[in-house]
Formats: structure tokens, C-alpha cells, sequence
């Protein structure tokens, strides 16, 4: 075929118009592994699939029309409603004194997490990271030209002595970092939650080295018991002037598919990310469901799927030191759906994940979820949120087997030495 222009346009591919400074491209899908013990998403069978058919319905037929408005007319923050029910839930829940005014509706937390980047990150720049942490939020960072810093954790949370000892560092260094980012409330990945007296230190550390704390709160509604310290949110006195930036999430509440986050700021901050948000406003059919469906059910339903979710961590922790025994360090998780797991120094877990894989078993290897991947190699976090307590058992079970294959570690299953 001849082109308008009288030539031969074979040859033309759009792919030579991309952008040169592209991430890597995703991988299609291969669908979901038979054990999947990756990503942070959760059981099935603990979707609250009729109240939610109900809650839809019930809400189309009495506002249904609004759909014909962009953000069903109730301006750009999000459904008032949703806003109304995240400020109370945080005031009940996590002593945080907050106006539906102060609730920004995202596309998931990884919107919020995107907003507040947008809002504060420039490359070059450089923050505070927990050591282990979120790789989605890492991945963001790097993709930004931001530097991390991490510092150590411990069995409650951030070491306020290494906090301290980077920002001084730092500071001396002529470096004043945009924020502490921190998970204190079941930590991503150890499952932690940071106590009072730390939550109080960090803010003192704020205030003394003028950097903004981002606390990202999404798993704080799972916590084994009833012991959900105030939100850092709630600490920061107001008078001096706001230090935290706040972030939640119905995704390890009620489902991630629903995408449906949001950001706890005042209007300083939130103004200016209402407009850097400008996807048009996040489903209004999924707010308007989430806002019916948490008005009566919200606090019942955390509560079951959170003792489902404990007895699969339970499993999961039985799995690994029957199979595992000592070759595994593990702590018990105060919350979530994850447990972060030490295996022997000679073990590189990014390849014991190509082993695996082929096997139909998925996990997160520790380097993309660590500020210093070489130091975390031999570490990896297992998900327990949606695979089924069978297939926590058979999955952790295969995994060692792979394990003792491709390293020669674990050496026995129970008492029986592996062939
Ligand atoms: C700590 C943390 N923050 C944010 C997110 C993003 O969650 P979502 O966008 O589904 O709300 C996740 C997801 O697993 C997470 O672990």
C-alpha cells in the first residue's frame, strides 16, 4: 500500500514515538499462581459479596441519577458520605479528631501515595524509609530519582536511636529529607505496630529537624487485638502546625479491587492534591456501595475476616517451623497479612522465586521490599491473605522441598531428614 504522501509507509512502527525514558514495560498476565503468597491481596471467601450486591443496589435506586455528575456532584474531595464515615471510623479507632473536610477519596492508597509524592517529591530529593517497607512504594521513589534512606527496625517499629543518628547524618551532610515515611500500625512487611512512646518521639524528631512524617495506616483495622495505639495523625498538636500526612485504605478492609483509599491532610495540602488528581474523581458506584455498606457492617465485618486472617497466619507460622525449623527466623506478626521471614545467609531468595515459580509458588523476594537489597537477600515475605489454610500448608511445604533442592536448606521436614 502506497501512503498520501507517495511512500511505501512499511516499515512504520508507532513503538519508535515512545517516550526514550520509559520504566520497563509490564509482563502480561500469566494468571494467579497455584500458592500465592505474593502482593497484598486477600481471601476470597471473606468478601462480603451479598451486603455488597445489597449495599449496590440500595444505593443506585436512591442515587443512581447522580452517576450523570462527574464525582456525583459532591465536589472534587469525593462522596461526602464515605468522607463522613472515614472521619468517624478514625476518630472511634484511631483518636484522630478530623472533619470529613479533611479526607481526600483515591483510587486505592497507591493513589494517596502518588499524590503526596506529587505534591512534596522532586528528584534529587531524598526521604526517610523504614528498612523494610512497602515496594510499591519504593518502586515509586526510584522511578522519581528520589533517594531513601533507611532506618532500623525492631520488633516495635522504628529505632528512634536510628532516626535520629540519619537525621543527623543528614543534616550534616547539608540534606533535609521531604519526609519519614512509616507504616507504625502492623508494619509492611514485619507486622509490627510502633508504641506510644515512639509514635510521640517521632514527632519531637520532626518538629527538631523540620521534616514531614507520611504515615501510611492501610492494614491498622487488622490488628489480632484491640490494641490500635492513637494514629502519629492524632499526635501532632495542631497549633505549630500540621507535620503528618496521613493515608488509609478499604483494600485490606474490604477488598482491593475496589480501589477505594483516601488521604487525611488539611486543606494546605489537600487543595493542591484535589488538583494534581486528575482522573475525573475515583468510581463513584464503588463509593457510593463502600459508603452504604461500612454504615452498619463495617466493624463486624473487620472483626470476622480479621480472625480468619489470624488463623492463617497462625498456619502459616506452624508451616514454616515444621518444615523450615530453624532455617527460618520469623516473628509472629501483631496484625495483616504477611510474615517476613530470615532464611540462612547462602540462600538468594530472587532465585529460590524463578525455583519456586516454575512450580506454581509466588512470593516477594526481600530485596524489593528493602532499602539495602544486597543486605536482604536471603529474606522474603510471605503473604497469607488469600491463599486457602490447605494451601498455605501444601505451598510453604513445596517451598522448603524447592528450597532443600536448589540450596541444600532445610535439611528436615518435622524430624525426617529430606532426601
Ligand atoms: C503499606 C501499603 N501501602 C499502600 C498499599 C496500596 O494499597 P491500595 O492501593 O490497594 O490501597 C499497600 C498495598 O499492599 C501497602 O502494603
Amino acid at each position: 500500500m502506497v501512503g498520501r504522501t507517495g511512500q511505501n509507509p512499511v516499515g512504520f512502527d508507532y513503538t519508535a514515538a515512545f517516550r526514550t525514558d520509559l520504566p520497563p514495560a509490564a509482563q502480561p498476565s500469566s494468571g494467579m499462581p497455584a500458592f500465592n503468597f505474593t502482593g497484598g491481596n486477600m481471601d476470597p471467601m471473606q468478601i462480603p459479596v451479598a451486603k455488597l450486591i445489597a449495599a449496590i443496589r440500595t444505593v443506585l435506586e436512591r442515587d443512581g441519577q447522580n452517576l450523570a455528575f462527574y464525582n456525583v456532584g459532591t465536589g472534587p474531595l469525593g462522596y461526602r458520605p464515605l468522607r463522613e464515615f472515614v472521619a468517624g471510623v478514625l476518630k472511634r479507632k484511631a483518636a484522630m479528631d478530623i472533619s470529613p473536610d479533611e479526607v481526600l477519596i483515591t483510587s486505592g492508597s497507591l493513589q494517596s501515595i502518588d499524590l503526596i509524592n506529587q505534591l512534596m517529591l522532586s528528584a534529587g530529593d531524598t526521604i526517610i524509609i523504614e528498612e523494610a517497607t512497602y515496594g510499591g512504594a519504593l518502586d515509586r521513589l526510584t522511578a522519581m530519582g528520589v533517594d531513601y534512606v533507611g532506618v532500623e527496625l525492631d520488633g516495635d517499629g522504628i529505632c528512634m536511636r536510628s532516626l535520629e543518628t540519619t537525621l543527623k547524618r543528614l543534616k550534616d551532610e547539608g540534606v533535609t529529607p521531604k519526609y519519614i515515611y512509616t507504616i507504625p500500625t502492623v508494619q509492611n512487611p514485619t507486622g509490627s505496630v510502633m508504641p506510644l512512646d515512639r509514635r510521640k518521639r517521632m514527632l519531637e524528631l520532626a518538629d527538631e529537624y523540620c521534616v514531614a512524617i507520611f504515615e501510611d495506616d492501610c492494614y491498622a483495622d487488622l490488628l489480632w487485638k484491640d490494641e490500635r495505639p492513637p494514629a502519629i495523625y492524632a499526635l501532632d498538636a495542631q497549633e505549630s502546625g500540621r507535620r503528618v500526612l496521613y493515608c488509609g485504605s478499604f483494600s485490606k478492609t474490604v477488598a482491593p479491587a475496589l480501589r477505594i483509599g483516601y488521604v487525611v491532610a488539611d486543606w494546605a495540602a489537600l487543595g493542591h492534591m484535589a488538583a494534581l488528581k486528575t482522573d475525573g474523581g475515583t468510581s463513584a458506584l464503588a463509593q457510593m456501595t463502600l459508603a452504604e455498606f461500612c454504615q452498619n457492617k463495617f466493624d463486624d465485618h473487620v472483626a470476622t475476616s480479621t480472625a480468619a486472617l489470624k488463623e492463617k497466619h497462625d498456619v502459616m507460622l506452624e508451616a514454616l517451623s515444621e518444615e523450615f525449623g530453624t532455617a527460618a527466623e520469623v516473628t509472629a506478626a501483631k496484625g495483616g497479612i504477611f510474615l517476613w521471614v530470615k532464611l540462612p545467609d547462602a540462600i538468594d531468595t530472587s532465585a529460590l522465586f524463578q525455583a519456586a515459580g516454575a512450580e506454581g509458588i509466588a512470593f516477594n523476594p526481600g530485596p524489593a521490599w528493602t532499602a539495602d537489597g544486597a543486605a536482604n537477600k536471603s529474606k522474603m515475605r510471605l503473604c497469607f491473605g488469600s491463599a486457602s489454610k490447605d494451601e498455605i500448608r501444601t505451598g510453604v511445604a513445596k517451598l522448603a522441598k524447592i528450597c532443600h533442592h536448589e540450596f541444600g536448606v532445610p535439611i528436615r521436614s518435622g524430624n525426617v531428614e529430606r532426601d
